[in-house]
């Protein structure tokens, strides 16, 4: 009876540890990237997927964290990432929309280490405050790929590679075809659409175009304002600059496309010609900003690429291969004007 009771006894206890470690087994499970397979992860049924299906740890789980939808060319470059990674079936994407906030992003960044992604992909709304995220994305041996914006850090090793424009070039280069189609002995006021407060896009493009502007005594920048890359704001602080300074005003820089052509809507309700009466130059180069070219309202844009999905799909395969990256990984990009914008037009996809 008392030998009965301890069998018994030792086969309860057996059960009940094999039970507690299967439990323990699937909770780990949830740890990581698998529990975030949809719906039917954790009912028992995941592990019946047939013999040929690729499993779920093979893919590589890419984090991305995008600014938002502010813009044209925002929505051309998540477009492109979605593309890439979509039809890649190596690739698991998950995708954060930070709606233009930072403290959204550096949600996202923790959830994105918590599931223990691959690599994340970092396009951030402003330069500063990012030290802290990026030392705990390093700490847990994830890789961190800056996409068309730049971060400020003392280390340049929180992140793997920056993917994207020379954004001081791009003002640079703004100036510079002002100057040649204007004439740079001519006297012209500028006013100036910057793009959001604190964001690298936004700094550099400014300080690449005063730069130049600065080396001219002709030129002077008389109103610099944010209109925070939407057209709506581009419209709304044209407005205002034309309310103060009007007939004063010889050209508008936009820091981009959106921007321009809302300011160049605002020109229009005011009732000058934009693009005659006012000199409009803006970087990007989305399709609407070529329609704008042709109908001879935009003078000239200046191109930014969004199409980053490929590049960065490469520096993330070049990472686990053990290739060594660059630092910056440079877009190629052009200045449109005139004819060469008519040319161009029809084969923009964005
Ligand atoms: O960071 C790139 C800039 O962000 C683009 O020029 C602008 O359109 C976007 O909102």
């Amino acid at each position: 009876m008392f030998k009965f009771k301890k069998r018994s006894f030792l086969m309860t206890t057996v059960l009940a540890v094999s039970l507690m470690l299967s439990a323990c087994g699937n909770n780990a499970a949830n740890n990581t990237k698998e529990s975030n397979a949809p719906a039917n992860a954790g009912t028992g049924t995941e592990s019946a997927a047939p013999a040929n299906a690729p499993a779920a740890d093979k893919k590589i789980v890419v984090g991305f964290s995008q600014i938002g939808a502010e813009s044209g060319w925002r929505d051309a470059e998540t477009q492109s990432i979605k593309d890439t990674f979509g039809n890649d079936p190596q690739f698991e994407l998950k995708f954060s929309d930070a709606q233009q906030k930072q403290e959204n992003q550096i949600k996202a960044i923790r959830t994105f280490i918590s599931q223990k992604v691959d690599a994340i992909a970092l396009a951030p709304v402003v330069e500063s405050g990012w030290e802290t995220v990026l030392e705990e994305a390093k700490a847990a041996n994830i890789p961190v790929f800056l996409l068309d914006r730049t971060v400020k850090v003392s280390d340049e090793s929180l992140y793997t590679s920056f993917i994207g424009s020379d954004f001081i070039l791009e003002g640079q280069n703004a100036a510079k075809t002002m100057m040649e189609l204007l004439g740079s002995d001519k006297q012209v006021n500028i006013v100036e659409l910057q793009g959001t407060v604190g964001a690298s896009a936004a700094n550099d493009r400014q300080k690449g175009f005063k730069e130049i502007v600065d080396a001219n005594p002709n030129y002077k920048i008389i109103k610099s304002q944010s209109g925070d890359f939407t057209r709506a704001k581009g419209k709304e602080v044209m407005e205002a600059f034309l309310k103060s300074d009007g007939k004063n005003i010889q050209a508008v820089y936009a820091h981009n496309d959106d921007m321009a052509l809302g300011a160049i809507q605002a020109i229009e309700e005011y009732g000058l010609k934009p693009g005659t009466d006012i000199f409009v130059v803006s970087v990007d180069g989305i399709k609407p900003a070529f329609e704008a070219i042709r109908d001879g309202k935009l003078n000239v844009t200046v191109e930014c690429n969004p199409l980053l999905g490929p590049q960065l799909k490469q520096a993330i395969l070049d990472f686990k291969a053990g290739t060594a990256l660059d630092k910056w990984i440079k877009s190629d990009e052009d200045v449109y004007f005139g004819q060469k914008a008519i040319d161009a037009l029809p084969n923009r996809t964005y």
